[in-house]
């Protein structure tokens, strides 16, 4: 998310904390930060000996993974030791439009409004589209994604099922009339833009295309959702005024190993609001950042189910994680609350000692880093009729500044999360997921995003996009308005493993403004965001610059440009800008199909209101942006990009 609560304010509201636990006394942290602040400085790509021992050797090491992921095409690219990049680093640009380097092509596919069906509503570029229409065509501001093969081998890599996630709507495109007065019609066509589409694609004589297929569905805020976990559907704390329907700012994504979705809810509390000047916010709904503003879209002005005060316990419904079966598009989307409630960027699925390993990010400036280790072997599970998402441990980790860390089990009666101190059960501390990790210890993080993991070596890689500076070596810059990225090994490379030794792999930046920062014009980028790994281990890393801040000299990031997508080898810390974006747009969501020779990613939110290029209005809702159509009498709209290699190579190679 970049903006949109408030749309003459360009403030990112993850970047304001909720957080006042202060985990973490200063004066311990002040001690600590003398052993370790040198070592940052030193290098950006190392910092913790203790991680170089653990990997055995110099950076270069891969050592052989111990269990498998999934998922990953496992490409021909066979790129040896020679390193993994083989393109021509893009310079950053401003310009409206899309990048690549020589010998790469981008085509734009689905973007929002393209109707689910040939024979359905068609895409009106003046906004006039109704509620009805949206909920037949491709959501808006397209986050995580990915790509499920139809088809074996080289068939699985022509054909397919796309299937990603719509964070949110901007008020000043999605309307004929903008932000003006709040109608249920308005509320019903936000709600529709949101979720998920799930579209056939297919190859056909060199370029990609959307098909009418009986998969093609839409998943939005009013789809019926099913419970399961320990807050089942009977839970009395989600017991509210209208059926259980709808996932809400769908930022980022998981695949499972047995070949599901799963959509992430990140800043629903945005969503809610009030009137009644009796209401104030419990401790709990404050923690979750509800208010009763919201982020400002009214919708409770226009439907009851969105108003905190006359309906609370919706709100219990969001913020979970979400399945869904593409493959069934009579399916139940099913909240998995096992897996905690928080604002979830995304839910990067491993798997270790046949066990299933969900990594999730809560992205807000001051919160934390989740994981899950299913109970046992997941196939086994699911021959038994269980989901293995039902049943497993959910931890928070701690980093500690010696590079070690520690998963903190959010369990009911271990350690303060007991009936004593006031949780209940279970679903209790699910219900309450940041105050559970509050209670156990868990470090505050500079705003963590996506996670990604090796698949050369099982070591993981998290964004932390941008923030004020928590404290903790974790945290090496305050304030930190670039970003960076943390990676950890897991004690034994074993996913599941309760402690781990980490270290920084990356400041973002630009050394013109902070000599730390060691990239130059090939590779100077900030917020980074999305991250994924391909088959042959390159990090695909996606920014998410504001656009509070975005070209702006006073913020320090004149040099950088539009928001872009780069490509690193983490053997060696090599990285090279690969894409740039069009204006007012973060890049996100990235998956290649099976081969490596089509990768799919995602432009959110071009045109959106910036503080260096202006604001759209309903007039000219073109004055940031007009791409991808260019149409003089259009809109921008978020869309999915295909990047294909002239020469039909693996892309990146
Ligand atoms: Fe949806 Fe944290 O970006
Ligand atoms: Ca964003
Ligand atoms: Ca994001
Ligand atoms: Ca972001």
């Amino acid at each position: 998310m970049s903006i949109d609560h408030d749309s003459h304010v360009h403030t990112d509201p993850d970047d304001i904390s909720s957080n006042p636990s202060g985990n973490r006394p200063f004066h311990e942290v002040l001690a600590a930060r003398a052993g370790r602040r040198d070592i940052v400085r030193g290098g950006t790509v190392i910092a913790a000996a203790a991680f170089l021992g653990a990997a055995g050797g110099a950076l270069g090491t891969d050592t052989p993974a111990s269990a498998g992921g999934h998922g990953h095409g496992r490409g021909k690219g066979r790129p040896g030791r020679r390193g993994l990049l083989g393109f021509d680093p893009v310079p950053p640009s401003t310009d409206d439009a899309i990048t690549v380097p020589p010998g790469y092509t981008a085509d734009v596919l689905i973007p929002w409004g393209t109707p689910l069906r040939s024979r359905g509503p068609a895409w009106r570029k003046d906004a006039t589209n109704t509620a009805g229409d949206q909920a037949e065509q491709v959501g808006s501001h397209h986050d995580g994604m990915h790509f499920f093969p139809l088809g074996r081998g080289p068939l699985g890599s022509r054909r397919g099922l796309l299937v990603l996630n719509h964070e949110y709507v901007d008020r000043t495109l999605l309307y004929p009339d903008g932000d003006a007065e709040m109608t249920r019609e308005k509320v019903d066509k936000a709600l529709a833009g949101h979720g998920v589409s799930v579209v056939e694609v297919e190859l056909s004589r060199g370029r990609w295309r959307n098909v009418d297929s009986r998969f093609n569905r839409r998943v939005t805020g009013t789809t019926p959702v099913a419970f399961s976990g320990p807050v089942s559907g009977r839970h009395p704390a989600l017991r509210a005024n209208n059926p259980p329907m709808g996932t809400l700012n769908n930022c980022s994504h998981g695949a499972t190993p047995w070949g599901t979705y799963v959509t992430c809810e990140e800043n629903w509390n945005g969503y809610f609001g009030t009137e009644d000047p009796q209401w104030s916010p419990t401790p709990e709904q404050a923690r979750y950042g509800v208010n009763a503003a919201g982020f400002g879209y009214r919708w409770h002005l226009a439907d009851p189910r969105f108003d905190v005060a006359r309906n609370p316990n919706e709100l219990h419904r969001f913020g979970w994680m979400v399945e869904i079966d593409p493959m069934n598009p009579r399916s139940t989307p099913v909240k998995r609350t096992a897996l905690g409630r928080f604002k979830h960027e995304g839910a990067t699925f491993w798997e270790s000692r046949g066990r299933v390993v969900v990594y999730s990010g809560d992205d807000q400036d001051g919160e934390y880093l989740y994981k899950f280790v299913g109970d046992g072997p997941w196939r086994m599970q699911r021959a038994l009729g269980r989901s293995p998402l039902d049943h497993g441990t959910l931890y928070v980790a701690r980093f500690d500044d010696d590079g070690k860390g520690v998963w903190l089990p959010l369990e009911h009666g271990k350690g303060p999360l007991t009936r004593a101190n006031g949780w209940q059960d279970q679903a209790d501390v699910l219900l309450r997921t940041r105050e559970a990790a509050d209670a156990v210890g868990a470090t505050a993080l500079d705003r963590p995003e996506w996670v990604a993991v090796n698949p050369k070596n099982n070591d993981v890689y998290l964004t932390l996009t941008n923030g004020t500076g928590w404290p903790g070596e974790v945290n090496p810059r305050t304030p930190n308005p670039y970003g960076h990225i943390v990676r950890w090994r897991e004690r034994g490379c074993d996913n599941t493993a309760t402690s781990f030794e980490w270290d920084v792999f990356m400041l973002a930046g630009d050394p013109a403004y902070d000599p730390q920062v060691r990239l130059d014009e090939t590779n100077i980028f900030g917020s980074p965001d999305g991250i994924w790994f391909d088959g042959d281990g390159r990090l695909w890393i996606q920014t998410d610059v504001s656009n509070s801040t975005q070209n702006r000299p006073d913020r320090g990031h004149d040099n950088i440009g539009n928001n872009a997508m780069l490509a690193a080898d983490p053997r060696t810390g090599e990285i090279r800008r690969f894409l740039v974006g069009p204006r007012g747009a973060e890049i996100t969501g990235v998956v290649t199909t099976p081969d490596q020779r089509t990768m799919f990613i995602n432009v959110q939110h071009p045109g959106e209101s910036t503080t260096y290029w202006g604001s759209p209005t309903p007039e000219d809702p073109r004055a940031v942006s007009n791409w991808p159509d260019f149409d003089p009498a259009g809109r921008p709209r978020s869309a999915t990009v295909v990047i294909r290699k002239a020469d039909g190579g693996v892309i990146g190679s």
